[in-house]
């Protein structure tokens, strides 16, 4: 059994913390990565977690036989990549049926053509809303969408402990609202948001959801679809150990009634294009009326 919270001080022992390590339920993971020297104690995850063992031999079958010997002909393994590996991280991390989740570019890169598609996708709206414990770079791409489209951008004060509660972010959240922003976890301090409360909220005003799922994916649940989250985007380089150069993903849920499904990723697989931003132009529901929720099929 692991233990959680401060370790009483009198348990501060090498041999305490032998028994905890040999307690872990996650100590078989420990030999999947590799380790040069034992003596370093490596706490660093900014996206360079410790290498896993496993990526040495990818990376040199990438490099030696699909690009060496492959040459062009491997595109034809490469060329759906995005949108098979997309759905095995959709399904296995996000709850997010097939079809919604893309492999692609960087998280800020993918966060810029959500935010942008979304927020044209609810023409006469004149707001957007984040909050000041946000990544920064998410704060800044919203902030120059916001100035590109004369957009009011609603900045809601998180908890620094608590973070985003549906509660704290209701009174910015009405019909004015086109986008509401926000991390799923907190990239400081962990604090999970209301993803589900905050969702329903927004989709309440008729607004559209995007969630950065970058510290969330693979630490925390995620349910997509359950949470009927319209929009979001992550990274494998923070808990799926994607490290330097892996990409992002970004996520275009389906309508619950189906009409619009795959309006993100699957455009995306017509074009054979998921890195080109036009895959998300058609964020709207089959029927034209750009409302997912309102949407009649
Ligand atoms: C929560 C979160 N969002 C966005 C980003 C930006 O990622 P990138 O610089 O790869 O676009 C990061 C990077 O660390 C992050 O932690």
């Amino acid at each position: 059994m692991v233990q959680h919270g401060p370790v009483p001080s009198s348990d501060l022992t090498r041999a305490h913390a032998e028994l905890l390590d040999a307690q872990d339920p996650l100590r078989a993971f420990r030999d999947r990565f590799v380790r040069r020297d034992d003596e370093l104690v490596y706490f660093d995850g900014n996206s360079l977690g410790r290498l896993p063992s496993e990526t040495i031999e990818a990376l040199s079958s990438a490099v030696n036989d699909e690009w060496g010997t492959g040459l062009v002909r491997s595109w034809e393994r490469w060329i759906d990549l995005p949108i098979r590996v997309g759905d095995r991280v959709g399904r296995a991390l996000l709850g997010a049926a097939p079809g919604q989740v893309v492999v692609c570019d960087t998280t800020t890169a993918n966060l810029y053509k959500l935010a942008w598609a979304a927020s044209a996708a609810r023409p006469g709206r004149t707001a957007v809303v984040t909050d000041d414990a946000n990544f920064p770079t998410d704060r800044y791409v919203l902030a120059g969408i916001a100035a590109a489209r004369r957009l009011e951008m609603r900045v809601v004060t998180a908890d620094p402990v608590d973070g985003v509660t549906a509660a704290a972010v209701s009174a910015a959240i009405d019909d004015d609202v086109a986008l509401v922003t926000f991390s799923h976890v907190d990239y400081r301090s962990a604090a999970v948001a209301e993803i589900r409360e905050i969702t329903d909220l927004a989709h309440r005003a008729g607004a559209l959801t995007l969630w950065d799922l970058s510290h969330a994916a693979g630490a925390v649940p995620v349910d997509l679809d359950g949470w009927g989250v319209d929009l979001a985007v992550g990274c494998s380089y923070k808990y799926l150990n994607g490290g330097p150069g892996a990409p992002a993903c970004m996520s275009a849920g389906s309508c619950s009634k189906g009409c619009c499904r795959r309006y993100g990723a699957g455009s995306a697989r017509r074009t054979n294009s998921p890195w080109v931003p036009s895959s998300i132009r058609h964020l709207a529901c089959a029927d034209g009326s750009a409302e997912r929720r309102q949407c009649s099929a």
